[in-house]
Order: structure tokens, then sequence, then C-alpha cells
């Protein structure tokens, strides 16, 4: 396509902002992973990518802003969807002030549990897929998300947000996550105590995991 320039080439898939109807507009294209069996990869690029495009469209239902999906391409693995013209929420955490990471997290968290309430979890809750714009916050990349209201893959989402906050926030992850709990819990009611306990489990599985790993090494 004519005017597309690159916006992000990441490990699963390349992004171009473009003109689509006169709009300014984001495509993803999942691209081919050569370590993979050609048809296996061909099959994972294209259920990602209707995956990625029907849970955008419906956690928008829900009430979670997310890109507009403007087409789908299945053969080629492309969405094309609206382009919010703000980076992710990673490169604005540094810039901001305690009160606002505060204040940011707690509707993350409310968010978040709008997406559980409404049996969506996301699967790749991290602060790259989350991005600020216009007083609200969209959520982007749900090629791994799922239909589902079980606590496992809840849990994976509250220890998958907290990672990211710890490996690449340190400084403000207590506060960002601790805010983030609290947004999440207020909007989940009482099954948020599962919620938490599964991703604390997580977090322990993971470190026992870790430390098994350089038992090993
Ligand atoms: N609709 C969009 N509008 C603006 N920026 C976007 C949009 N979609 C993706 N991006 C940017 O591109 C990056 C990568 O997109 P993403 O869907 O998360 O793909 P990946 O699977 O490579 O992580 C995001 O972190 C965000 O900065
Ligand atoms: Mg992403």
């Amino acid at each position: 396509m004519a005017g597309m320039t690159l916006l992000k080439k990441g490990a699963e898939a390349e992004l171009y902002v473009l003109h689509w109807m006169g709009r300014p507009s984001v495509l993803k294209r999942r691209v081919r992973k050569a370590y993979r069996n050609p048809d296996l990869d061909a099959y994972v690029r294209s259920a990602r990518t209707s995956n990625e495009a029907k849970l955008l469209s419906e956690a928008r239902r829900l009430g979670v802003p997310t890109p507009l999906v403007y087409l789908v391409d299945k053969r080629n693995c492309e969405i094309t969807m609206s382009y919010i013209a703000s980076p992710p929420l990673k490169r604005l955490i540094p810039e901001m002030r305690e009160e606002a990471i505060v204040e940011t997290f707690k509707r993350v968290g409310e968010m978040v549990a709008l997406l559980h309430k409404g049996g969506i979890v996301h699967g790749d809750l991290t602060t790259s897929n989350i991005i600020s714009y216009g007083g609200l916050l969209y959520f982007i990349d749900f090629g791994l998300g799922e239909r589902t209201s079980d606590l496992e893959p809840r849990g994976v989402d509250l220890h998958l947000m907290r990672r990211a906050l710890e490996s690449s926030h340190h400084e403000v992850s207590g506060i960002a996550y601790a805010s983030f709990l609290k947004g999440y819990s207020h909007s989940m009611g009482s099954t948020s105590k599962d919620v938490v306990a599964r991703a604390e489990s997580i977090r322990r599985r993971g470190r026992y995991v870790e430390v098994g790993q350089r038992r090993d090494a």
C-alpha cells in the first residue's frame, strides 16, 4: 500500500502507519517465523489475527477503549485499525508524576476488571499494550487473548502486569501495582480476592522455576 510508514517491527509483527479511507490508521501484519513449520506458522498467524480482531471489537463493546478495526485480512494476517496518536504507557511512565501514576493504574485496573467481568482475558497485559490518549486508556495487542472466566488466565493477566512493572518501571512498580489492584478489586467485586490470590501463587510458581533453573545451571 502506498504511503505506509514503519511504526514498529516487533518479534511477531510489523506495524505501519497509513491512511485508510482518509483516516490515520495502523496496519499490523504478522510476519512468517522461519523456526515454525510452514503450515503451523500460517495457522498460528491467521488464528492470532482473527482472534485479535474479534477481541478488539468485543472489548470495545464492554466499554474498554480499543482501536476501531477497519479491515481484517486473514490470508495475509493483517489488521487495519484506527491510529491512536500517542506512545504506549511504557514510554510515558518515566515522565509521570506519582499522582498521575496512581490515578492511571487505578484506571488500568478498572479496565482490566471490565474485560474480566465481560469474559475476556488479555493474555499479554503489559505497559506496551496500553495507550493513554484523549483522557482514555486504549488496550491493544489481543492476539493471545481468550474468552474465558477461568481463574488461572485472569491470574496470569495480573501477574504479567506486575512483572512488566517490575522489569520496566522498577522505581514506581510498588505504587503502580497497588493502585492497579485497588482499581481492579473495586470494580471486580468479591471475586477479585481469588484472582489476586491466584496471581500470587503464579508468582511463587515462577520463582520456584527460576530457582530450579539456577540450580540446574
Ligand atoms: N492502533 C494503534 N495506534 C497507535 N499505536 C499502535 C497501535 N497499535 C500498535 N501500536 C504501537 O505499536 C506497538 C506494537 O503493537 P502491538 O499490537 O503491541 O504488537 P506486538 O505484538 O509487536 O507487541 C505498540 O506497543 C504501540 O506502540
Ligand atoms: Mg505489544
